[in-house]
């Protein structure tokens, strides 16, 4: 079996058995899979350690893409293996994190998998600790209730893909003759992002995304970043804190 959910920031309480009944007949041949804002390394805490420990004493094993929240120096410094014919970090044995440009061969389908996302609450700025004014700075958008994340604190430019990052993505997809069977984002291409609501801003990665959904043949895309669950035509799902059966 294996299950996708939306953004998790951390907090995983939709995996407790008293809300995720399908946990009962699952295995660590069975998957669940949440598509970008994991969340679950961002601060480095013992409190984090036990919370991961937690969900890798879950009887499932955890997939991630990562989102725009994730903490990426830490993420990225994580060790790295060959999974199922694409690359992964290790954040437990039974926590995965799906890097971005990989095919995956799960259970017989393919996996295309691209984290990443930009910012929207960053409306009223990114903060660089390293400015003479930072402190100023800081004081006054807490003030006024900005919308703004502090650079390697709270946001990372590593948030939207690298050029290696989209070439490798292109290079896996063509050694699949652009075939896969799902394709699992956190954003999503700009032409769906624009039903979702016409105000989202486009950016390189939802114009890369709009590219593959133009050469590429999918059964089902799944995403997160947008915070509701809907269904877009008949194969564009946006999840968010529901659960839905894949495989
Ligand atoms: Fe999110």
């Amino acid at each position: 079996m294996l299950f996708a959910t939306g953004d998790t920031h951390g907090d995983f309480d939709r995996f407790k058995p008293e809300n995720f009944f399908e946990a009962e007949e699952i295995t660590r041949d069975d998957y669940v899979l949440i598509c970008g804002d994991f969340g679950g390394v961002w601060s480095g805490s013992s409190k984090e350690s036990k919370i991961l420990d937690w969900l890798e004493n879950m009887p499932f094993t955890t997939l991630f893409v990562d989102g725009n929240h994730e903490n990426f120096e830490l993420l990225y410094s994580l060790p790295e293996m060959a999974w199922k014919g694409g690359r992964v970090h290790i954040v437990r044995p039974h926590i995965l994190h799906l890097m971005r440009g990989q095919v995956y061969e799960i259970e017989g389908r393919r996996f295309f998998t691209m984290g990443g996302a930009r910012s929207h609450d960053i409306q009223d700025g990114i903060l660089d600790p390293k400015s003479p004014t930072f402190k100023e700075d800081y004081q006054a958008l807490r003030m006024m209730y900005g919308m703004f994340r502090v650079k390697g604190v709270s946001w990372w430019s590593e948030e939207l893909p690298s050029k290696d990052e989209y070439a490798e993505a292109w290079r896996n997809l063509e050694s699949m003759n652009f075939s896969v069977d799902f394709v699992i984002s956190h954003c999503c291409p700009t032409s769906i992002q624009g039903l979702i609501d016409p105000h989202y801003k486009r950016d390189d990665l939802t114009d890369f995304l709009d590219e593959v959904r133009e050469r590429t043949s999918f059964d089902q895309w799944l995403f997160g970043h947008y915070h509701d669950n809907k269904r877009f035509y008949t194969n564009y799902t946006l999840l968010y804190e529901q659960i839905v059966q894949v495989l």
